[in-house]
């Protein structure tokens, strides 16, 4: 199927009762046939679900779904994109390993790779810039994953996932790609290697401000038992989970089993069913929600590059736009509707804007129906030093919009009013 089709319909079938929506199970555990019954399933050796902290049927279907997406062999959806990351590479990582991540990130995973998995005993070594040379020079041992976002939120950037795939293998890596602002339907990851896919669900997938969620999913690919040094944790008997070894005992989908029965079932960020159903609702429509908001975000970006009041625009389909090679190539003419702009005048003037809009809201979400705008600096990023800013990519001039689905027309008039104000 393709993917329009696969945002519809995949991961369900309807039992008994033929529901054509699926249903939100909510509920928080499952009757046991028998002792036999609950044995098998706690042994995973019989498909089925127990308890909702570890798995959900209404979950179950996004994680189906966004797996057939992203082209890997199996998902674990929890609670947040945060989590999402967390779990990623937690699922890697032990102490006294490290991690090679480029600098251009979200906020909170700057924060969290900078401040938090350090006081865990994982060093998190931050690439010189964001080119696969840059980030191969930090390899070394003891390291356990290359993290990467495909498009850098809010810098921008793209990665040239392929080269970035090339240098973790080369020495026994796998490259975990946050791929939340291009979506699987602009760009699949792992057709360029990507061993694994994270996503916040929260945004584009959602796609209406209403439920939060994340989602890992498993390529299926890495070959973990051939690095048996490296990674004890697929290769060894799992104490936390029956002396399973898992990449012995499943050789497809390792790396998600162990992200469920270790990650999930012992830290807990699990999706509430309800957000399940609420975010494959946002998943049913995202192919044209893409469509209409790539196609504003353009007539924005142009309206913006031609306006005195402004000193600068990132948008990634301008031909200048020192990424649009790498954007033609991994987003195939997609460009997504996330766009930054420095209005002339500074931090002051982006103030003044930000503060001016009235159509567009004023906070730290993107991908949503309704146009968005935020200030890095004063927000998401706020808690970085400036020359950690201008590593993430970021100036205190710099306005994100996350251009929605309203009619352009009222979107330029509210940008016009709002560049017009004075700071
Ligand atoms: C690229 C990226 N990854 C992860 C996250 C975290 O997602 P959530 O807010 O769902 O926890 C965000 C949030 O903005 C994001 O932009």
């Amino acid at each position: 199927m393709r993917d329009e089709t696969i945002s519809i319909h995949g991961g369900y079938e309807a039992g008994e009762t033929r529901a054509v929506a699926v249903p939100i199970y909510q509920t928080v555990a499952h009757d046991f046939v028998d002792a036999a019954h609950a044995g098998a399933i706690f042994d995973l050796e019989a498909p089925g679900f127990h308890y909702n902290r570890v798995n959900n049927p209404t979950v179950d279907v996004l994680e189906r779904r966004m797996a057939a997406l992203e082209q890997g062999t199996a998902a674990v959806a929890v609670s947040s994109g945060a989590a999402a990351v967390r779990y990623s590479v937690r699922n890697l990582t032990q102490l006294g390993c490290n991690i090679v991540a480029t600098p251009q990130l979200y906020g909170a995973t700057y924060t969290y790779f900078a401040h938090v998995l350090d006081k865990e005993g994982v060093e998190v070594r931050f690439a010189a810039g964001d080119r696969a040379e840059q980030a191969a020079a930090l390899i070394d041992g003891h390291t356990t994953a290359v993290f990467v976002e495909s498009i850098g939120n809010p810098a921008g950037n793209v990665i040239d996932i392929e080269a970035f795939a090339e240098v973790a293998h080369e020495r026994g890596v796998p490259l975990v790609v946050d791929n939340t602002i291009a979506t699987p339907l602009c760009l699949k990851p792992m057709r360029y290697g990507a061993d694994v896919v994270v996503h916040s669900l929260t945004k584009f997938v959602g796609g209406h401000g209403t439920a939060l969620g994340g989602v890992v999913v498993d390529s299926g690919k890495f070959p973990w038992a051939e690095h048996p040094g490296r990674f004890p944790m697929f290769n060894e008997p799992e104490p936390a989970f029956h002396g399973v070894v898992y990449a012995r005992d499943f050789p497809s989908n390792a790396y998600a089993v162990r992200c469920r029965t270790v990650g999930l079932r012992n830290e807990g960020a699990s999706l509430a069913p309800l957000n399940a159903f609420l975010l494959l609702q946002g998943l049913e429509t995202l192919s044209v929600r893409l469509e209409r908001a790539q196609e504003n975000a353009r007539a924005v970006a142009e309206y913006l590059a031609t306006d005195r009041r402004v000193a600068w625009v990132r948008y990634l389909g301008f031909e200048a736009n020192p990424y649009h090679q790498l954007a033609e190539k991994y987003l195939g003419g997609k460009f997504p509707s996330v766009l930054t702009f420095g209005p002339a005048g500074g931090y002051e003037a982006a103030i003044s804007f930000f503060d001016s809009v009235r159509l567009f809201k004023r906070l730290v979400n993107m991908g949503d129906s309704k146009s968005l705008v935020a200030h890095p600096a004063s927000t998401t990023h706020r808690q970085l030093s400036p020359a950690a800013l201008s590593q993430v990519g970021i100036t205190p001039d710099m306005v994100r919009l996350s251009v929605g689905l309203e009619h352009v027309d009222d979107l330029l008039e509210d940008i016009d009013r709002a560049l017009g104000a004075k700071p």
